[in-house]
């Protein structure tokens, strides 16, 4: 056997021995260690080359071209078993990662909006098209921005037809806080904080200490508020006009005012919208009988000079609304109780869908 032969037989022996390893690996660590053991600084085809040096050139030329096709060789196996072994590990993934879209979704359930938040929406989506604004106020008041400022002074008669609740005084407090009795408070706070004109709205929550089928402790009102240069009774009317008939989405809605008293106003009147009774059945907009819906008046002047306007320069209306009594009126829902109950069957029946908000263009309420 001559030298060359040998050396052959030497180099086909590591190839078929590196070929099958490769072959039978399963994993990309096992080629790893593979390719360090025989291509790696001192792997075993490395070391051959090494030995290149030592030949005769004609030799050397042979077996430095057999050594480099038998690193070419291993070192194809090697990645030709790297992808496919990548290629297995993709399609174990599929299948393991695979989604099921045909899994039915989870059911989502759905809320519903209170008929008093409902309501507010509404009462906004109509004032706010008129130029009105939103305002708010803190539901404990002082007694100056509830009464005094509203010309209500301590020994006023009015006092006691609010029914207040007055929370605890602390030593040296001038006056007891209240829980605010309407949102009236809030026209002193904006007209004490901005310069006319003014045009707000302001819902909110009030209290009365009152309890029975048609009164809560809790209840809501909407505030309206115009002070201008030159806005008059005529503009209050047709405001309120305005409104009654966007709201009750009936455009030829009788309407009335009858002359009242608030001592925050002066004149005050009261309005009522038209509506028939017949057969014990309510029917808003039909028949010859009225129906109070709120009270409204222009601003006394002690009231706008007690906030810091000149009531020789500006003159306005404010109106007062409690918002279960039209919520009420709008939707047939016949006891005020139930408001406050938070019975989700009530809710489901009365209540509305998240997404139908309220505009005057689409639709107030479906
Ligand atoms: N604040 C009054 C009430 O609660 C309603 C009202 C507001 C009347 C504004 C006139 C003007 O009864």
């Amino acid at each position: 056997m001559s030298h060359e032969t040998r050396t052959s037989d030497d180099l086909d022996q590591i190839r078929d021995e590196a070929v099958g390893r490769a072959r039978e690996a399963t994993s990309t660590d096992a080629l790893e260690t593979l390719r360090v053991e025989l291509l790696g600084k001192k792997g075993r085809v490395t070391d051959l080359m090494k030995t290149l040096g030592g030949l005769a050139p004609e030799a050397r030329k042979a077996r430095g071209a057999a050594l480099n096709a038998l690193k070419d060789e291993i070192a194809r196996a090697i990645e030709a078993k790297a992808a496919a072994l990548a290629e297995a590990e993709l399609d174990r993934r599929l299948e393991a990662e695979r989604i099921d879209v045909t899994l039915p979704p989870r059911p989502l359930t759905e809320g519903r909006i209170h008929p008093i938040s409902q309501t507010i929406d509404e009462m906004v989506a109509i004032f706010g098209e008129m130029g009105f604004k939103v305002a708010e106020g803190p539901d404990i008041e002082e007694d100056f921005y509830n009464f005094t400022a509203l010309n209500i002074p301590p020994e006023h008669p009015a006092r006691q037809s609010h029914d207040t609740f007055y929370l605890k005084g602390k030593e040296g407090e001038k006056a007891p806080k209240v829980l605010r009795t309407h949102t009236s408070p809030v026209q002193v706070r904006t007209m004490l904080a901005e310069k006319p004109p003014i045009r707000i709205i302001v819902p909110g929550r009030t209290y009365r200490s009152d309890h029975d089928a048609t009164h809560s402790p809790n209840f809501y009102q909407i505030e309206g508020l115009v002070i201008d240069r030159t806005t008059h009774m005529g503009h209050l009317k047709g405001c309120l006009n305005e409104f009654a008939r966007a709201f009750f989405d009936l455009p030829e809605l009788p309407v009335r005012f009858r002359p009242s008293y608030f001592p925050f106003t002066e004149p005050s009147a009261e309005m009522d919208i038209g509506c028939s009774r017949a057969g014990g059945e309510l029917k808003i907009g039909a028949g010859g009988d009225w129906l109070e819906i709120l009270g409204c008046g222009m601003v006394h002047p002690k009231v706008l000079a007690n906030c810091g306007i000149d009531p020789d320069e500006y003159q306005g209306f404010a109106f007062g609304m409690g918002i279960e009594r039209v919520a009420m009126l709008k939707y047939g829902i016949p006891d005020l109780r139930t408001f406050y109950e938070a019975d989700l069957r009530w809710l489901r029946h009365y209540g509305f869908l998240a997404l139908d908000v309220p505009t005057l263009s689409g639709g107030l309420s479906r």
